[in-house]
């Protein structure tokens, strides 16, 4: 693993893993994931966030290390979600005088996870309260719902370092070279994208202080044209399309759906449609499936009917997009029944149950097999997408 500097006095202590099969039991991690925690040595010295269960005696050991012989005063914990908040009861049996700090709210999670005597050691703060560490001082700011309700954030005044939480965060271990945007997406829209409001209002205090470097809880500490990551995150809490596109997204059972949508991507393009991105959701990943609906301005879903309902990983789909709050963007919809097409309700009902959802064409239905009529549909469908 790569050295990650943050300030001479700033020292991180994270953990990559790449060994995990699924994140939070669900997410493909490739590259794998980081859980950051950070040290600030000063008079007194704070450990920021533990990390996940996973990765333990390594973590432990890299606080060891650079504690160099000194004891922590203080842990904050920013976030009670176990892959930052797994190892609290582990480093505060080992630093008996360590104090906890943190908000009321996670001082009553604390027990529904550990098991471990509190008595005499939390510092309870609430909004804007401060800690001195000696040069640096720690500000506190409450972050409810980004994700969790006991979420905070913490503003290290002294060097203007905003301990951001999950916030900023992405996929892929830290020596993973890949663009930061596309899986800080993924993470945030499959993960906090319900919490657009209170991402929003988090944004809006963070506008009111002066940050040099964003410190997440996964992925890269974040030093340079932070204007480009915040705007990022306020593009994505607003449900505002980042960008124009079209997302064809297809459940298909035998391929017939399949082979239609593929040729109905093929006149997008010949059209002149610069951005088509093409998901079989039975087979790619449906958390990218997720991010990339909300990257693009324009939405075509395409199902079989199944049992008289629709193919389930169509459902799946929109399913997440319903509770991760999509809204904001022109839809379509493309149906396939050999006897009695069901799906285009379906999908109907829920692209109407979301906020400001334009369907731009009446539902396409396809027989089984695309028919020279099917073909004229999809080609003024096309055109209605692209006016
Ligand atoms: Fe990375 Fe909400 O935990």
């Amino acid at each position: 693993m790569k050295d990650v500097i943050v300030t001479d006095s700033i020292l991180y202590v994270g953990c990559d893993d790449k060994d995990i099969d699924l994140f939070e039991s669900q997410y493909h991690v490739p590259n794998g994931v980081s859980y950051n925690s950070y040290v600030i040595m000063d008079e007194k010295i704070a450990v920021m966030d533990t990390t996940d269960p996973r990765v333990t005696e390594e973590w432990l050991g890299k606080v060891e290390k650079v504690l160099n012989g000194r004891t922590p005063d203080y842990l904050v914990i920013n976030h009670m979600e176990p892959d930052h908040a797994g190892n609290i009861q582990k480093i505060a049996e080992k630093y008996p005088d360590m104090k906890l700090v943190s908000n009321a709210k996670v001082f009553t999670m604390l027990p529904q996870f550990f098991d471990f005597d509190l008595t005499g050691r939390t510092v309870e703060v609430k909004e804007g309260d401060t800690l001195s560490l000696g040069v640096h001082t720690l500000q506190f700011f409450l972050a409810p719902m980004v994700h969790w309700p006991e979420a905070m954030v913490t503003y290290e005044q002294s060097e203007k370092v905003l301990f951001s939480a999950d916030g900023f965060g992405k996929f892929g271990a830290l020596d993973t070279e890949e663009a930061w945007a596309d899986e800080a997406r993924r993470y945030f829209i499959n993960i906090v994208g319900k919490y657009g409001a209170q991402v929003q209002a988090l944004l809006k205090k963070a506008a009111t202080l002066d940050i040099a470097i964003i410190c997440p809880l996964h992925g890269p500490v974040l030093k340079e044209d932070l204007g480009y990551y915040i705007g990022k995150y306020l593009t994505w809490s607003s449900y505002e399309p980042e960008e124009k596109g079209i997302v064809v997204a297809c459940a298909s059972i035998h391929g017939n759906t399949r082979r239609a949508m593929k040729q109905f991507v093929e006149m997008l393009k010949e059209k002149g449609e610069e951005h088509v991105v093409f998901f079989d959701l039975a087979r790619d990943d449906m958390a990218e499936a997720i991010s990339c609906a909300y990257r693009y301005d324009r939405l075509v879903v395409a199902s079989s009917t199944y049992d008289a309902s629709l193919f389930p990983c169509m459902e799946d789909f929109l399913y997440h997009l319903k509770i991760k709050n999509f809204q904001k963007r022109k839809a379509a919809i493309v149906e396939n029944g050999s006897w009695a097409p069901a799906a285009g309700k379906l999908m109907k009902a829920y692209l109407e149950g979301m906020k400001q959802i334009e369907l731009v064409a009446p539902v396409v239905t396809i027989k089984s097999t695309m028919s020279e009529k099917n073909k004229e549909e999809l080609e003024a469908l096309a055109d209605a997408l692209m006016a």
